[in-house]
């Protein structure tokens, strides 16, 4: 089975991500994770951070001569900032004054006061350093690893900022792969040139308010064929798969497929996206208000996935928390911080929805080599046009 796990903390030496379960014979690229690593630090509304790390990546196991052997692949993001952090987050034991510069005081909007509690530590720092969206640099390389896969099938994941604040794009056609450069160029990751321009102008907004503001992004994912996921436990459903690991980024509040909460609202007759056949196309639908999705599996449809973020918590007007030692009210931290991070978010939407793409696509196809994964895989789609 194709999984992951990251490791590393946010200010320790290097964020890791191993990737268990590639089939051998993949193409694979450092560079091609490198571009995906760097485009997680664009978005306008990003703070100083983003100007220190500029992340690239290295390939540590799993891969020979540029091909996947079929071992994990282990993939290391050095921090940048670590030779400023060396004594604060030391492996080994430092002198008690060190240890005595404690942070205590959970800021609301993150895992802070209920990390503490619930693992019963004394220092805020050792619950921050793990819950930082820093994280997702290492879940942004591992799904990299997914994308190039897909690729290989000719499926293409992308995605594009559909609202910032309360400034929604128009969308009068759904993004295609071809523009994803386009997307990419703009400050917030925005396919409407003129909500760009309002979205920009909100985020300028907030930080003048010393405030933060939050977004939907959408995830697209091409050239599926039907039947990925699964119909027969919930565990196997495409949709709650990509629920899951969407909600898995921090500071993600709401996820929805196709029309999702909209379709609530509409009658049945207006709710579903009918069935055609012609023989030269096969079966064909003329919309796609289940986003590509019906049953838990692929439907031949492109699949679109919309994720809500939350406003980032670390304001410059800081929020009221109290200080876990003296039990007095007091001002969250206010540091240096992202005004608004929805492109980024965005970047790593598409990270997360494309291993559990290529999950799917190899539990359907099979996963020890490239080329008989790729063999089922023409079989299957032969299979469906008899
Ligand atoms: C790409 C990205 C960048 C973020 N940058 C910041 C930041 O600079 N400052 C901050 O306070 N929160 C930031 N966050 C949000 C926190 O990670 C989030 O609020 C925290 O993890 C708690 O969210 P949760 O309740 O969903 O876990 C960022 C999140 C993402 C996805």
């Amino acid at each position: 089975m194709l999984r992951y796990v990251t490791a590393g903390e946010s200010h320790g030496p290097a964020l890791v991500a191993i990737v268990e379960g590639l089939p051998a014979g993949v193409e694979i690229r450092k560079e091609s994770i490198d571009a995906e690593l760097a485009r997680r630090q664009l978005g306008f509304g990003r703070g100083g951070r983003m100007a220190i790390e500029k992340d690239v990546a290295e390939i540590l196991s799993g891969v020979r001569f540029g091909l996947s052997l079929g071992s994990p692949i282990t993939l290391k993001i050095d921090n940048r900032d670590w030779a400023n952090w060396t004594t604060t987050m030391s492996i080994e034991p430092v002198n008690t004054e060190v240890e005595d510069e404690r942070v205590t005081q959970p800021r609301p909007g993150h895992a802070d006061l209920s990390g503490i509690l619930k693992s019963g530590q004394a220092d805020i720092r050792n619950i921050l350093e793990r819950s930082s969206a820093r994280e997702t640099a290492a879940r942004v390389a591992a799904g990299t690893i997914a994308k190039i896969l897909l690729r290989e099938f000719g499926i293409e994941v992308l995605s594009h900022v559909v609202s910032i604040g309360e400034v929604a794009a128009t969308i009068n056609e759904l993004p295609a792969p071809g523009d994803l450069a386009k997307i990419d160029e703009s400050p917030v990751r925005c396919f409407d040139a003129v909500a760009e321009a309002q979205m920009v102008a909100i985020i300028e907004d907030a930080k003048k308010t010393k405030d933060t503001v939050g977004g939907v992004f959408e995830v697209l994912v091409y050239g599926c064929p039907p039947g990925l996921g699964g119909y027969t436990s919930w565990e196997e459903r495409l949709d709650a798969r990509l629920a899951r690991a969407l909600m898995g980024v921090q500071a993600i509040k709401g996820v929805e497929i196709g029309e999702g909460f909209e379709l609530a609202q509409k009658r049945g007759s207006q709710a579903h996206d009918e069935i055609y056949y012609e023989s030269e196309r096969g079966y064909y639908r003329k919309t796609n208000r289940a986003g590509g999705i019906e049953g838990g599996m692929t439907n031949g449809g492109v699949v679109v996935a919309r994720a809500a973020m939350k406003p980032i918590p670390t304001l410059m007007q800081p929020l009221k928390t109290v200080d876990i030692v003296s039990k007095e009210a007091v001002d969250a931290v206010k540091e240096r911080s992202d005004v608004c991070a929805v492109p980024a978010a965005a970047v790593i939407g598409e990270a997360v929805v494309a291993f559990e793409i290529a999950k799917v696509l190899l539990q359907k196809f099979g996963g020890d080599a490239l080329v008989d994964t790729k063999a089922a895989h023409v079989h299957y789609l032969k299979r469906l046009k008899t």
